[in-house]
């Protein structure tokens, strides 16, 4: 049965959740489920905002027909080919042979690798500043290349001065009835998995994301419709999103906080990062974090090291390298683009350590990574020397925190 609801006067949501997948990309975990969406505007013209993914197919084909009512789907407007957002796109163009797509060069080519499918006459290729108008709306597409993909563009509507931003803006976690984040007690769980969602999806291409940023600035934007999660329409929560999406893209943290991310098999490591830990709330630095990289899927990790400024990492050693799962924390920072954060190193190993040099050699491959001090070295278990080494590293990060905090 139907389930599309109204954004505005004549635009309907009719995208859905799905709390069933286990991971986003069959790699990021979605313990709170993800939604697709999707928007039509039912103007003189009937335009259709993207697609969905196939595991929503069934009610968002229902949805489409029963706001159609028997009329034609003029346009589909293809602002992201990503398969989350097309995998239902032949079965909209198989019920709807009219309709014209629109989309950007790359799009109209990557739907054609994705799909065997002749739609010769059908197409319209739009670039930068192009229109569309369905009567009273008027869609200006605005180039987004590698805001996620390539094809990337977002549209403007000209009239409600809402944006339809393909994947930006988007969050992680299913739509649970309330459609906009002024519905939503908003908290720090909610802006986790928004954050969570942008370092891990977009949060390699701050560049394209700041060149969004910069075009949006010259739009009067009063909705933002992203692909997933809640729609955004309050000024006051537009501008937070704004200035946040531009720390995230300029790689500036969030928090000047300590994160402690630990790799360890019997312990020792973890009773160091315990010490230190310990040692920096006695020096009153706040809101401190620990995570096992183990135990915690890396796609949180990177969410945090985009929240916070100071990164402490300690690793066991493993066969002359680096703990596995603190090798792929550093691959995935790395991947990420992360920078500007200040950092310290702790090693354990039994006979011959390796953490520390793999580290060094890895954090040497990131951009304005800021190493406070030479890695500390654990034997096994620490000692009253690397306990002494670690509360003066204690005090290099509480005094560093400190710092930042004053300009
Ligand atoms: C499979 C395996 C491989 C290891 N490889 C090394 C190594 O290459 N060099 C080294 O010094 N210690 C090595 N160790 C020892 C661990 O690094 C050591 O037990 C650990 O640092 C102690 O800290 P933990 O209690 O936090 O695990 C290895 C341990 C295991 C289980
Ligand atoms: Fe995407
Ligand atoms: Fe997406």
């Amino acid at each position: 049965m139907r389930q599309a609801v109204k954004v505005t006067e004549d635009i309907w949501f009719l995208g859905s959740s799905d709390r069933r997948l286990s991971k986003f990309e069959n790699c990021h975990p979605v313990p709170n489920g993800i939604s697709y969406n999707s928007y039509l505007i039912l103007d003189e013209k009937t335009v259709l905002l993207d697609t969905v993914d196939r595991s929503i197919v069934s009610v968002f084909l229902e949805n489409l027909e029963f706001l159609l009512d028997g009329r034609p789907l003029d346009y589909l407007v293809i602002n992201h080919m990503e398969p989350d957002h097309t995998a239902t796109l032949r079965d909209v163009l198989i019920r709807h042979p009219e309709t014209i797509v629109v989309g950007t060069a790359k799009a109209h080519t990557l739907l054609h690798q994705f799909f065997d499918i002749n739609l010769q006459g059908k197409t319209m290729q739009v670039k930068e500043n192009d229109t569309l108008s369905s009567g009273k709306h008027t869609l200006r597409f605005i180039m987004a290349p590698m805001v996620h993909w390539p094809e990337v563009m977002v549209s403007y509507d000209e009239r409600e001065k809402l944006l339809f931003s393909a994947d930006a803006f988007g969050s992680f976690g299913a739509l649970n009835g309330n459609l906009f984040v002024d519905q939503i007690r908003y908290g720090d769980a909610e802006v986790a998995e928004l954050r969570r969602y942008y370092s891990n999806i977009v949060g390699k291409y701050g560049m394209q994301v700041q060149a969004l940023l910069n075009k949006a600035a010259g739009l009067e934007i009063e909705m933002i419709c992203p692909l997933h999660g809640p729609i955004w329409r309050s000024p006051k929560k537009i501008q937070w999103l704004i200035e946040t999406y531009s720390k995230w893209a300029t790689y500036r943290p969030e928090d000047h906080e300590v994160v402690i991310f630990y790799a360890s098999i019997y312990g020792g490591t973890e009773n160091a990062a315990e010490i230190l830990a310990n040692a920096l709330g006695e020096r009153k630095v706040k809101n401190i974090r620990m995570y096992d990289v183990s135990v915690t899927d890396v796609s949180y990790l990177v969410g945090e090291a985009f929240r916070a400024s100071h990164l402490v990492f300690a690793s066991s050693s493993y066969n002359n390298d680096l703990f596995p799962e603190m090798e792929r924390l550093f691959l995935d920072l790395k991947a990420h683009n992360l920078q500007n954060r200040t950092v310290a190193l702790i090693e354990n190993g039994s006979w011959a350590p390796a953490a520390g040099r793999k580290m060094n050699e890895l954090l040497a491959s990131m951009k304005n990574w800021k190493l406070l001090t030479d890695a500390l070295t654990i034997r096994s278990c620490a000692k009253e020397e690397q306990r002494e080494a670690l509360l003066s590293l204690a005090d290099l990060l509480a005094a560093s925190i400190e710092e930042a905090d004053m300009h």
